[in-house]
């Protein structure tokens, strides 16, 4: 059975395009929509979109497509696009997906239940996009009785990385003022979430670009920095929740956020900081801001405070001008610096920004190689880097069953590492409990459930 006002989101690219599909699914469902289990049983589909490489445009190209398609065999079916793509290319959109019923862009979010209601009533083909983000446009909604949830910070990116359409697609930076994530927080707090994640294309650069504090308060801890300021304030209301943050930029790893993390004990001691490249001169062609001493450095400031800090990362190969020697000097950074995990991306020309018009010097085939041979590296460190865990009991939130076997649960450690244990009488998802690491693979921990850490056997949930 279809019902013509049920819809389901497909979601492609980051963190931020997670929880911008949260928002339009809360606001969708306050509007009378119901969310539907699958694509099959939906009369309305809708693709977030990404534009951050040419491949992640082409699946929602090819998505929507098939969509469209199936408007044959489903009568009343509308399809819908929202997010980057539709910044990028506006019209354009519609005569490249022919039959497209609606597309909205990231800035205006608010409105697509409107979009949505005038395509339903006859009104179509409809595109709503804005230039400015402003705090109207902030979508507060969080799906009831999540474990975890998202919560935005900061909107946009004021950095010019030459190979980047972020600035292009979702502006220039915004911070919300700090009393409203704070009351963000405290009001999922007060729901039950037990992990907060704050969210930004370059988080710590919150507060920079506009003013976020008002002025003459003080904090308590006797920070200045607004970043610091909001993870202390955050941490006050959180009610307990672990708190996270992403992503990192070596230039908000100030001594300040350091001693941030280092004593606010429910910051996770896990930070996802984007190296791109280990070479100077690709890191100066790249314009990210920093040399390979400057990432060195940030990351030395932070494990001063945070001995035990676990660090993940982003790498381009195949930067225009990328050399085999460019590329063996990011391999040794990487080992250097000692990631547990790594995004490894193929560079990918994006159309208006100054990177696409070098040329392209690295073939598909030897991108393809160094990719490989970065994936192998992370794995093999990432072995040597967990065995440090075998014998120790490490806190973890229970997530669920595991995917791969239903006799086990999956967990997050504070660390942001998977942990495995055998299934435990008695646990919940969202309880915190501890676990005896035994054995570790490359993205995995397993281990043993401590019972006196179980809720169940009467340990604290703290
Ligand atoms: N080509 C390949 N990878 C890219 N990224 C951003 N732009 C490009 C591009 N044009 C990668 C960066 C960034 C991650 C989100 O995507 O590594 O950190
Ligand atoms: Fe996220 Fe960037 Fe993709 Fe937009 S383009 S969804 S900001 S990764």
């Amino acid at each position: 059975m279809t019902a013509a006002n049920s819809f389901f989101i497909k979601t492609y690219g980051c963190q931020m395009n997670e929880r911008d599909s949260e928002s339009v699914q809360v606001l969708l469902s306050a509007r009378g929509f119901s969310a539907s289990p699958s694509e099959g049983e939906a009369g309305v589909i809708l693709i977030n979109t990404c534009s951050v490489r040419g491949k992640a445009e082409d699946k929602s190209i090819g998505k929507a497509r098939l969509l469209v398609a199936q408007k044959r065999i489903r009568p009343g079916l509308r399809v819908g696009l929202f997010g980057c793509m539709v910044q990028r290319l506006k019209d354009d959109l519609f005569d490249l997906i022919p039959g497209l019923d609606f597309a909205v862009g990231p800035h205006r979010l608010g409105l697509l239940p409107d979009v949505l209601a005038s395509v339903l009533a006859g009104e179509g083909p409809r595109l709503e996009v804005g230039e400015e983000r402003s705090e109207g446009d902030v979508l507060r909604g969080h799906r009831d009785g999540a474990m975890g949830a998202f919560v935005n910070i900061l909107y946009g990116c004021n950095r010019r990385c030459a190979y980047c359409i972020v600035p292009t697609v979702r502006g220039g930076e915004w911070s919300r003022p700090a009393a409203d994530v704070v009351a963000e927080v405290r009001r999922l707090a007060d729901g039950g979430v037990r992990e907060i994640t704050l969210l930004g294309q370059s988080v710590m650069s919150y507060g920079r670009t506009n003013a976020v504090w008002p002025e003459g308060e003080a904090s308590p801890g006797g920070f200045t920095e607004p970043f610091a300021r909001l993870l202390e304030a955050v941490h006050a209301a959180a009610g307990g929740a672990w708190i996270r943050f992403t992503s990192g930029h070596p230039s908000g790893c100030t001594a300040e956020v350091a001693r941030a993390m280092g004593t606010l004990p429910l910051v996770c001691p896990h930070l996802h900081l984007p190296l791109q490249s280990g070479s100077d001169r690709i890191l100066a062609r790249m314009r990210r801001g920093y040399d390979a001493e400057g990432y060195r450095q940030a990351v030395a400031r932070l494990r001063a405070q945070v001995p035990n800090l676990v660090l993940t990362t982003d790498v381009i190969v195949g930067f225009p001008g990328e050399t085999e020697e460019d590329f063996e000097a990011t391999r040794r950074l990487v080992g250097e610096i000692g990631f547990v995990n790594a995004f490894i991306f193929k560079y990918s020309p994006r159309p208006g920004t100054p990177a696409a018009d070098w040329e392209d010097t690295v073939s598909p085939e030897e991108k393809m190689r160094r990719n490989q041979v970065l994936l192998e590296d992370i794995d093999r460190q990432a072995l040597t880097l967990h065995a440090r865990w075998i014998g120790s009991d490490l806190e973890t939130v229970v997530e669920g069953v595991s995917r791969r076997n239903s006799e086990r649960w999956a967990g997050r450690t504070r660390y942001n590492i998977t942990a495995i244990f055998p299934k435990v009488e008695g646990l919940h998802p969202g309880d915190r409990i501890k676990v005896r690491i035994e054995r570790v693979r490359a993205q995995t921990l397993y281990g043993q459930v401590q019972a006196e850490s179980n809720p169940a056997n009467g340990a604290s949930a703290g």
